[in-house]
């Protein structure tokens, strides 16, 4: 199929009431045959259309269960979309409304990058690590952890996979978020200093500790979202109101994640929110359009970003109901744009990575 990014002069021209009407016009008569996943971090614009909304687990929980669609399209980034391919059957299409919609912290571990830092961690300590990689991560990445018998993790079950991957190697490899791998790690008791960080611009691994102390190897990602909130943000809080609860997400650096209250993934956040007390006061750091939405949806709770700045993930932001509208067209017209493709042998190993997981948790 084509991949498209600028969208036709027509539908830009028109007014957001008829690309609503638009959209549910398509949805109401595709049925079951469409099926629109929305990530906890698209846009409410977009949110209000998905038939399921969901952190990255829950989405791809919804892809494999779901054999009714013939079109999935997928409101989230790509990774997200190519999990969802690989664990649809072949007949399913998988579309990504804006094909700029990535990751930045996925992109940051490249397959190239990734085998040769193998290969080096290999050469220091044999035949002692698993690989493990966040569900952020390119096919390619997942099909490699694969292929060396690791698993795929999301944030909300990064403990379990953590200490699953250690009942069966010694130490372990953690791509491509060091904060998610560190803040995960020392929750299960690992030292600080028996982690040591994996640079691939550098290739070359961070440490002052002797190699055989080496508990964990960090990959040298981040979330650019994330990193955003600083522990000055939390002092500044403090300063102001000690009351206000903080909750952050574990792809926060380990400082920011010391000193907060709370932490977890984005379904957690969502549940400590919904299960606080009235009248209760928080400060949440994680993505800025669940953060707005979790004020809007609780007017009986005093909730604030923990960053004033707010922090919205700009590839997820490209999804917008244009965007929604176009891919929807296409797809109604049984010509779909933007088709998100895993190759065969690619999906065979990404998947026993992403089975490891599922039959995990
Ligand atoms: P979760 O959906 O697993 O909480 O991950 C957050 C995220 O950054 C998704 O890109
Ligand atoms: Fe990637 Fe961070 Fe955006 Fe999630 S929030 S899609 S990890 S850049």
């Amino acid at each position: 199929t084509k991949n498209m990014t600028s969208l036709p002069d027509e539908l830009l021209q028109m007014s957001e009431e008829e690309m609503r009407n638009r959209i549910s016009y398509i949805k109401q008569e595709m049925g079951t045959r469409l099926l629109i996943p929305g990530h906890h971090y698209q846009k409410n614009e977009v949110i209000e259309f998905a038939d399921i909304t969901g952190d990255s687990l829950q989405l791809a929980q919804v892809a494999e269960r779901n054999t009714e669609a013939e079109f999935i399209v997928f409101c989230g980034v790509h990774f997200m979309a190519e999990t969802a391919d690989i664990l649809t059957t072949e007949q399913q299409v998988v579309v990504l409304p804006d094909m700029r919609a990535g990751c930045s912290m996925a992109d940051m571990a490249d397959i190239h990058q990734t085998t040769y830092a193998w290969d080096e961690l290999q050469g220091m300590f044999g035949d002692t690590i698993l690989p493990l990689t966040y569900v952020n991560s390119t096919a390619a990445i997942k099909a490699f952890v694969g292929k060396h018998k690791g698993a795929t993790v999301t944030s909300s079950n990064a403990h379990k996979m953590v200490q699953w991957a250690f009942e069966q190697k010694e130490r372990i490899l953690f791509l491509p978020d060091q904060h998610l791998g560190r803040n995960t790690a020392f929750d299960l008791g690992i030292p600080l200093e028996q982690m040591a960080v994996w640079d691939p611009i550098a290739k070359k691994l961070e440490t002052d500790a002797p190699l055989d102390e080496i508990k964990v190897i960090l990959w040298k990602g981040h979330c650019s979202v994330h990193e955003k909130f600083t522990v000055q943000n939390i002092i500044d809080l403090r300063e102001n109101d000690p009351t206000r609860k903080i909750i952050v997400h574990p792809e926060c650096t380990r400082e920011v994640v010391a000193l907060a209250d709370d932490n977890g993934s984005t379904k957690k956040i969502i549940d400590v929110i919904e299960a606080a007390e009235p009248g209760t006061k928080w400060a949440i750091g994680t993505e800025m359009n669940l953060v707005q939405r979790l004020i809007q949806q609780n007017p009986h709770l005093d909730i604030v970003s923990l960053n004033p700045n707010m922090c919205p993930c700009l590839t997820m932001n490209r999804i917008d109901l244009p965007h929604l509208l176009w891919s929807l067209e296409q797809v109604y017209k049984g010509e779909p744009v933007n088709q998100i493709k895993v190759d065969e042998e690619t999906s065979h190993y990404a998947i026993e990575a992403l089975d490891r997981m599922l039959r995990n948790v």
